[in-house]
């Protein structure tokens, strides 16, 4: 059954690239990539298309084949309402297919063209595709960069291929959740360096602390995780379009230590010249910097812990333990 829903999966993702070629809208639709930046070969290499404006597309295409329609459901490609009819889950929209770390199509992302409703909708979890598990372009970093020298995270699609367009081709997307310790998890197994860059907004800023909380545990001696804040009301997709790659890379090389990061962020509302601001930021940053795994970033943070509260950092160090491991 798993190896042909693969395979049904790989069938839709093609569907949807003819379609984006073949389609009566397919003009409007090229349009409208062409509008955004891309060109034929980003379009081509990311396997991006159209799910057309009807309600027996995908179905009709797949169940004249092998799949049957339980099949589709399945693989969250069809609903089923409560008469019993089945029709397309994408409709009228520009398809992202979703590749695991094998190339294996997994899933998808369908974008609006224009108008109502939400505007990405991703596949729900079917039993080849866990969200948390899989990160947008990442088999297209590993195809690109045998030994990336870093990955960049970021929120959305475009992001991801806005950047590549501009030749920077080491972005992948967690998949409209938050960045999960899986996530950093594959990422770290495959480049030493991982660089979050959300959007320049309240939740790209929400995203990015939780994405440190949850690599606190992964990082291990000779591990980097940086940060990228973009201006206000900017994605990456918004900034590389603007500003070039060239300007791009060069905020990169600026990006935020997380041990940086990690201070202004506590620090952000409290008063360290009284006791109260000082108690505060020991207490929340003990738990914290208790969950990093290397000694030595641990020890780094607690000196600067130290330095912040005017203690030693031998006063410090007492409060802190290591983790269990
Ligand atoms: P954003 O909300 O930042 O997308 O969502 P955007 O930059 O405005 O989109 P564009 O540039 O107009 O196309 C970023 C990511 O969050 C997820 C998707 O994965 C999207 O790529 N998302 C967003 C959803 O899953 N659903 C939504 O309704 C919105
Ligand atoms: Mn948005
Ligand atoms: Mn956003
Ligand atoms: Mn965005
Ligand atoms: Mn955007």
């Amino acid at each position: 059954q798993a190896a042909d829903d693969y395979e049904q999966m790989e069938k839709a993702a093609r569907f949807f690239a003819h379609q984006l070629r073949h389609h009566q809208n397919s003009a409007k639709v090229i349009e409208y990539l062409k509008n955004r930046g891309l060109s034929g070969e980003i379009v081509k290499a990311f396997q991006i298309g159209y799910a057309p404006d009807e309600w027996d597309g995908i179905l009709k295409a797949l169940s004249n084949g092998t799949a049957s329609r339980e099949q589709l459901v399945e693989l969250k490609l069809v609903n089923k309402n409560e008469k019993g009819r089945y029709y397309d889950f994408f409709r009228d929209r520009v398809m992202f297919p979703i590749r695991d770390r094998r190339g294996r199509v997994v899933g998808f992302g369908g974008r609006v063209l224009e108008g109502d409703g939400p505007k990405y909708l991703n596949s729900p979890e079917t039993r080849i595709f866990h969200k948390g598990r899989e990160l947008y372009g990442f088999y297209e970093v590993r195809q690109a960069h045998r030994q990336p020298e870093q990955i960049l995270i970021v929120e959305g699609y475009m992001d991801v291929v806005a950047l590549a367009q501009a030749g920077i081709n080491y972005a992948v997307a967690s998949l409209g959740t938050a960045t999960t310790t899986e996530q950093l998890q594959m990422l770290f197994r495959a480049t030493p360096r991982v660089v979050c860059c959300y959007d320049g907004d309240r939740a790209g800023r929400d995203a990015a602390w939780r994405a440190l909380e949850n690599a606190l545990p992964l990082l291990t001696d000779g591990l980097e995780l940086k940060f990228l804040f973009l201006p206000d009301g900017e994605d990456p997709d918004s900034l590389v379009r603007q500003e070039g790659a060239e300007r791009f890379e060069e905020r990169l090389t600026k990006a935020q230590s997380f041990t940086d990061y990690f201070f202004s962020h506590l620090a952000e509302s409290l008063d360290l010249n009284t006791d109260a601001g000082k108690s505060t930021l020991l207490k929340q940053a003990k738990p914290l910097i208790e969950r990093i795994a290397s000694d030595f970033y641990r020890e780094t943070l607690m000196e600067r812990l130290a330095r912040l509260l005017r203690r030693e950092t031998s006063q410090i160090a007492n409060h802190i333990k290591a983790p269990a491991s």
